[in-house]
């Protein structure tokens, strides 16, 4: 059996104080956006709690699907290196960027820059990648980049869609247990202002090709929808943000989910195990069979 773990939009705080040249862009607006509302959402005595209990759970691997810094600052970059390091090794932490870690153009490459070894595949390649672990096969695919003032969309930017449907099938043929990861939800209702430009062509392709299950962050709540594949649905699961504060109506509290794959292609068997936030430490809440 194969556990992997799934967290996501740390956010994490304390937020660096910014130079003022920083404030001269969308980040000003994101920084009182922080100061007001932000700040008391994402907190770091939660996150540290949530790190603590995944440790105890011992996965096999664990993925990161973005949102890991808030405005993109400078100085952001590094504490979010070392919060990687904290969770494990390159090898066995596979992350993918979100909205936030590309907030404005001037930095738009510094996730890959400093977390470059954590969102490169198995023969070095970036987005798509391909890291195979056992029978499982991870694709990490990267919506991130600078957007508009107000706007927290993405989009499967250069040629990752082109090449998207190529891999999955080869994986297929392997015999893989495909994973997805992918920051923004590919699903249908989202706002305009938050949604993923290219979510139509991405579903075609999961029709088309197919997947096992894919992974997204981004709304800060746990989700769990099931998009057309080819042999299957598959399973398109969201997390609440892993520093989410319990006190704090506006996003769920923190959590995580658990996925134990066993079994073989057309006969996989799959539970999805959510811990969450419950009386001041991280239990188990929920428990569901996708596959098997
Ligand atoms: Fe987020
Ligand atoms: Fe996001």
């Amino acid at each position: 059996m194969f556990t992997l773990a799934h967290l996501s939009d740390p956010h994490l705080a304390p937020l660096p104080r910014p130079a003022p040249s920083e404030l001269l862009s969308k980040r000003g607006l994101g920084y009182i956006n922080w100061l007001r509302k932000r700040r008391l959402i994402h907190r770091a005595d939660v996150l540290e709690t949530v790190i603590a209990d995944l440790k105890t759970q011992a996965p096999d691997h664990i993925a990161v699907t973005g949102d890991l810094v808030n405005l993109s600052l400078t100085n952001e970059f590094a504490p979010a290196r070392a919060f990687l390091t904290r969770l494990g090794t390159p090898a066995d932490v596979s992350v993918v960027p979100g909205n936030h870690d590309a907030y404005v153009r001037s930095v738009a490459n510094f996730a890959v820059r400093d977390w470059g070894d954590y969102m490169r595949g198995d023969r070095g390649e970036s987005f798509p990648y391909v890291r195979r672990r056992d029978r499982i096969a991870i694709v990490g695919l990267s919506t991130s980049l600078p957007t508009l003032p107000l706007a927290a969309t993405g989009r499967l930017h250069g040629d990752q869609l082109a090449r998207l449907g190529d891999i999955l099938t080869a994986l297929e043929r392997e015999g893989a247990f495909r994973i997805v990861l992918i920051h923004h939800p590919p699903i249908e209702g989202m706002s305009r202002f938050r949604h993923l430009h290219d979510a139509n062509n991405f579903r075609e392709v999961l029709r088309r090709h197919g997947a096992e299950l894919v992974l997204h962050g981004h709304n800060h709540e746990a989700s769990l929808v099931w998009l057309a594949g080819t042999w299957s649905a598959v399973p398109c699961v969201g997390v609440p943000s892993a520093s989410g504060a319990p006190d704090r109506h506006h996003d769920e509290p923190a959590g995580y989910n658990l996925y134990e794959i066993d079994g073989e292609q057309k006969a996989w068997r799959c539970v999805l195990i959510q811990r969450g936030w419950c009386d001041g430490s991280i239990r188990e809440i929920g428990q569901q069979m996708l596959f098997g």
